[in-house]
């Protein structure tokens, strides 16, 4: 596994193309500053002139439209809080250990995302009435190196239904109060709040608006999983952020010093939903005590949560776990389920610890 790191604070998985994560022991934030939000790219972070660069929305609408980025920022823009969660976030615990990037808990963050939201565009190139998905394509392309494969290069892209598209998805110019960086998606990215990060498409160039759901690479043969309708396995886009809560600190392998007050602390997210409680256990599952929620709820962000652990008097391994429920009735599970291959890793991780 690679830990290099960017001053202790960003793990690098991958140098080329770019893929770090947050080292998850120093959230100490609602916010996670840009330059210690995870990047996952696919493919190299292609350089785009801003002065020529433009949006087009084409397919099934009346007015097909190319926007510059000027006219972009003279449209009305709203600002939203949304968690990004990597689909592949937390593989790292998953054994035996599958292929794709090693993430830890760190392929998560929460951050302020400006920008017009796509409902507005779509209302200027008129959509059709027949439409049924959006599709985003990035600027980024390269070639998928595991089959099975599209032959040649591919651009990265994704789709949302009409419905998601026109409620609350984003077209983000500003990270945090500051334009977007070359790594995060600049000058333009598509944001869909409550969605796995896969969704929220980089370097946006050019918007479809189709009468029939997408099914390209990245919908379909990577981020995906098996659903099972009356026990069929189904091959189905992963979409909604499903229930998690992370540990911050401690950390693996932490060394506490016993009989004291210890802070443990981290972070919960769901989907569309309110995070209503998260316990915590220290003796692998068997027991549970309630943990503080920290601030009040925000849609779409992650909760920051603590909780004063008395830590045993006798010095031994112990194994921490955190355990969220929320708003829509959904819990943690305990185990990994299988038909997600090595993606949503929502299970109740484990954090060994010494006690000392
Ligand atoms: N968009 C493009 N064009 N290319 C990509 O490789 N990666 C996706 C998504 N958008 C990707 C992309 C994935 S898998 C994730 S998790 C998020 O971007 C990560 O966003 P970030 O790098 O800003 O954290």
């Amino acid at each position: 596994m690679n830990t290099d790191t960017l001053s202790g604070q960003m793990i690098v998985r991958e140098a080329e193309p770019l893929n770090i994560e947050m080292s998850f022991r120093t959230l100490d934030s609602l916010i996670t500053p840009s330059e210690r939000f995870f990047v996952r790219c696919h493919f190299p972070i292609p350089e785009i002139d801003v002065k020529t660069w433009r949006l087009k929305i084409e397919g099934s609408v009346e007015k097909p439209l190319a926007l510059s980025y000027t006219e972009l920022r003279q449209m009305e823009s709203r600002t939203l809080t949304a968690t990004l969660e990597c689909a592949g976030n937390s593989r790292a615990s998953l054994t035996p250990q599958p292929k794709g990037t090693s993430w830890e808990l760190g392929a998560v963050g929460n951050a302020e995302w400006t920008g017009v939201p796509l409902a507005a565009v779509l209302e200027r190139a008129e959509m059709k009435a027949s439409a049924v998905h959006v599709i985003f394509t990035g600027s980024d392309q390269g070639e998928i190196a595991e089959p099975p494969r599209p032959a040649g290069e591919i651009q990265y892209s994704r789709s949302v239904p009409c419905d998601k598209a026109l409620k609350d998805v984003l077209l983000a110019y500003q990270m945090n109060g500051e334009e977007l960086t070359p790594a995060h998606g600049f000058p333009v990215r598509v944001i869909v709040p409550g969605w796995y990060g896969m969704a929220s498409v980089k370097w946006l160039e050019r918007i479809i608006v189709s009468d029939t759901p997408f099914t390209g690479y990245f919908q379909t043969i990577d981020y995906a999983f098996w659903d099972r309708r009356d026990g069929l396995p189904e091959r189905v886009p992963i979409t909604e952020m499903r229930i998690k809560a992370e540990i911050a600190r401690p950390h693996i392998g932490e060394v506490v010093p016993a009989a004291t007050a210890y802070r443990m602390h981290g972070a919960a997210w769901s989907g569309d939903a309110h995070i209503m409680t998260v316990d915590i256990s220290d003796d692998a599952g068997a027991t549970w005590h309630a943990a503080r929620l920290l601030g009040s709820f925000m849609p779409n962000a992650w909760q920051l949560w603590e909780h004063t652990w008395q830590t045993p008097a006798q010095p031994g391994r112990r194994t921490l776990m955190a355990r969220a429920t929320d708003s829509c009735g959904h819990a943690q599970p305990s185990q990994h389920d299988d038909d997600c291959g090595s993606y949503l890793v929502n299970h109740c991780l484990p954090i060994e610890v010494e006690v000392r």
